[in-house]
């Protein structure tokens, strides 16, 4: 196991009804002039928006509100919220929704207290200062809510990266699964891609005796391959949603990513997949992931069997240890099928004639290489192939 650090330090404040928490929660972390960020219609449909704002009035804790954060999230929307933030002279930023809403209210957070583009966060400049973020989680997908990263789309040339800093995980997230339940059913499959997906790029390592971490990946692992199929055929199960969240939760947060090297290609890969036809992160790594892993598993076979034997109940073949991995891939790729995930380009909506361009925005040679596996631009262009064709 490789030496680390593990920090961190939001206060999670899980179950039904903790959102009329807020305004609490707010004042204990010295908030004093709030800015709600949110997304477009469903906080506001859900009722959840009325009972933040009652919360805060509750404690007398003035606010300033900014809507209309799309799925992968703009920049353009950013500027408008660090103007705003400014004007309104805020202290605190509470995100209200998902990823997409946590990620652009990180953004605003260090744009406001900085003199330059908070774009520089974003090509590489070390986050200093920052405003503090809380979040109301809608939604079990990206982990943003316990993550120090945020994903930010540049509208001009259409570029999606990220950043990190502990002064970015948020004080205090409230998790209400009950708030999970008017999801569609895709984008609830969606999000549960995204977290097992989290948990695979740091299940594929290549530091050794990592049995803890191994197997906490895989509790995460076998959570989601149990509960998600529940909230699928039932939307409304509330203990199914409550597994779902916190298994988001520690999927990202690093518990189970400590001590070994991970990997992340497949996300870098799937990011130019959003970032260029604008659909939801975790459809595309629905389509990249399982390519990837068939790309990579010779590499590491018995890895491969591992993850097949133990997460996806498939039988060790000891004679032909090769037909155990590819069977726990394609078990991966059936299940993703199964809960409405598309599995290829035509079910994605993306063009196979776009693969160069993909492979030139995803920059291999600017450091944007796995930790696992490291890959070469035809080496990606072959996961794009791969994943472009991919049946069951
Ligand atoms: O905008 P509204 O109306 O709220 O609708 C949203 C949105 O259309 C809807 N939704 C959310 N909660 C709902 C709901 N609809 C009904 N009921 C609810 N309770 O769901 C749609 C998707 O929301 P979004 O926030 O985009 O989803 P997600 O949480 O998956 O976030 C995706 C973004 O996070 C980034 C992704 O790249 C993507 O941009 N990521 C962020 C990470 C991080 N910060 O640590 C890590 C991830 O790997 C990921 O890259
Ligand atoms: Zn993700």
């Amino acid at each position: 196991m490789d030496n680390f650090n593990f920090y961190s330090p939001t206060e999670f404040v899980f179950g039904k009804g903790r959102e009329n928490e807020c305004g609490r929660y707010v004042k204990k972390f010295g908030g004093t002039k709030v800015l709600i960020h949110f997304g477009g219609k469903s906080a506001e449909k859900s009722g959840l928006l009325g009972r933040v704002r009652a919360s805060l009035d509750a404690e007398n804790i003035p606010y300033c509100e900014l809507g209309g954060v799309q799925p992968n999230p703009r920049d353009t929307l950013v500027y408008k919220g660090i103007e705003l933030a400014r004007a309104e002279k805020v202290d605190f930023i509470l995100a209200v929704g998902g990823g997409s809403v946590i990620d652009s209210a990180k953004a605003i957070a260090v744009g406001v207290p900085y003199d330059g583009d908070f774009w520089d966060f974003y090509s590489g400049t070390q986050i200093k200062e920052a405003l503090p973020v809380a979040t109301v989680l809608t939604i079990a997908a990206a982990g943003s809510e316990g993550s120090p990263n945020s994903v930010i789309t540049k509208e001009d040339g259409l570029i999606k990266r990220g950043t990190g800093s502990d002064l970015i995980r948020p004080r205090f997230s409230v998790m209400d699964p009950e708030l999970t339940q008017t999801l569609p059913a895709y984008q609830t499959a969606c999000g549960a891609t995204d977290i097992m997906a989290h948990v695979f790029e740091r299940y594929f390592t290549n530091t050794p005796e990592v049995e803890i971490t191994d197997r906490l990946c895989e509790a995460v692992l076998c959570t989601m391959v149990k509960e998600v199929p529940r909230v699928i055929a039932d939307p409304n199960n509330y203990e199914a949603r409550a597994n779902i969240m916190w298994a988001g939760t520690v999927a990202h947060n690093n518990i189970v990513g400590v001590g070994r090297e991970q990997d992340w290609n497949s996300h870098g890969i799937e990011h130019e997949l959003s970032a260029l036809y604008d659909c939801a992160h975790g459809a595309g790594l629905a389509v990249i992931m399982p390519a990837w892993m068939e790309f990579v598993y010779k590499h590491n076979v018995m890895r491969f069997c591992q993850m097949a034997t133990r997460v996806f109940g498939c039988a060790m073949d000891f004679e032909n240890p090769e037909a155990t991995a590819v069977a726990g891939i394609k078990a991966f790729r059936t299940f993703l099928h199964n809960i409405g995930m598309p599995i290829n380009f035509a079910e994605l909506g993306a063009k196979e004639e776009d693969i160069p361009l993909l492979v030139k925005k995803f920059g291999v040679g600017t450091g944007r290489t796995g930790g696992f596996v490291k890959l070469s631009a035809e080496d990606v262009t072959s996961i794009y192939k791969l994943a472009a064709k991919a049946a069951l």
